[in-house]
């Protein structure tokens, strides 16, 4: 091959919500790496700032909006602020989400389920109607959507957490077979476990938990941030461009056995 090397994502506009921490802020850094102008979204002022400036350092287009990913009027004005800043959408990675729950199905309570539906289903809904509004008015985009393994099969102790990833692939689908036509895509991430601070937390919290999980996985160890965010920045970019409705693990192989 001829010519300069592009990044996956030169020329785009992307908006990751979720980018204050873990897999989304990951997703930011690989976005940027691959030449996206930015627009990061969550609830975390300080921590926003701090990676724009990051970034904004090693010479990327990037902003932020703070915003609750279960207020509708919110989404809509992170939407418009990528528009008005950048003139345009292509790429949405709806990343926030939140809730995997350690409690019996029985035992739970009603505010616990909402709760995790609400951001999990909701942020996602939120996200989706002023994302596919903004890619019509110029012809498409992709959107990437973050499931879980627990969207693909049931874990344990994980009820409304498995129930709400489910329906994030459903909603993948629906709105992939909708917009199709229209050249919008529509895919989803599903990682398995991955080493971001609440992760971390949970192994320091239930001595014997990773190594019971990689004793499940066949590449048996634990996901990094960026290899989940590596395969999101594909499947928003043209590379992708034949690929829409699908959910891609991104597990070490722990959903094919
Ligand atoms: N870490 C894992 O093992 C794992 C596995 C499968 C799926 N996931 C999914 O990956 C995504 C990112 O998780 P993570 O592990 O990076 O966790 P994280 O807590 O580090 O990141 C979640 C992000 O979403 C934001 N967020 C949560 N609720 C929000 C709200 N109401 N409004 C705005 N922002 C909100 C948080 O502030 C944070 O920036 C989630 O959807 C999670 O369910 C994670």
């Amino acid at each position: 091959m001829q010519g300069q090397r592009q990044g996956l994502l030169e020329g785009k506009v992307a908006l990751i919500t979720g980018a204050s921490s873990g897999i989304g802020a990951a997703a930011a850094r690989v976005f940027a790496r691959e030449g996206a102008a930015l627009v990061l979204v969550a609830r975390r002022e300080e921590r926003l700032a701090a990676l724009v400036e990051e970034l904004r350092e090693q010479g990327a287009r990037a902003r932020y909006a703070v915003a609750d990913v279960t207020v509708r009027t919110d989404a809509e004005a992170a939407v418009a602020d990528a528009v008005e800043a950048f003139g345009r959408l292509d790429c949405a990675f709806n990343n926030a989400g939140w809730g995997l729950g350690r409690t019996p199905l029985h035992e739970m309570d009603d505010d616990l389920y909402h709760r995790i539906m609400d951001v999990n289903v909701g942020g996602v809904w939120n996200f989706l109607r002023p994302e596919i509004a903004a890619m019509l008015e110029t012809g498409g985009g992709s959107i990437v959507n973050n499931s879980s393994v627990g969207g693909l099969l049931a874990t344990p102790v994980a009820a409304p957490y498995v129930a709400a990833k489910h329906a994030v692939v459903g909603l993948t689908k629906a709105a992939a077979a909708e917009y199709a036509a229209r050249g919008i895509r529509v895919n989803a991430v599903a990682p398995g476990t991955t080493r971001t601070e609440v992760v971390q937390e949970w192994f320091a919290a239930v001595p014997g938990i990773e190594a019971q999980l990689h004793a499940g996985t066949p590449q048996p160890r634990t996901a990094e941030p960026y290899e989940i965010a590596e395969a999101a920045a594909w499947l928003c970019s043209d590379r992708a461009s034949f690929v829409t409705g699908v959910t891609m693990p991104v597990d070490g192989g722990f959903t094919m056995v």
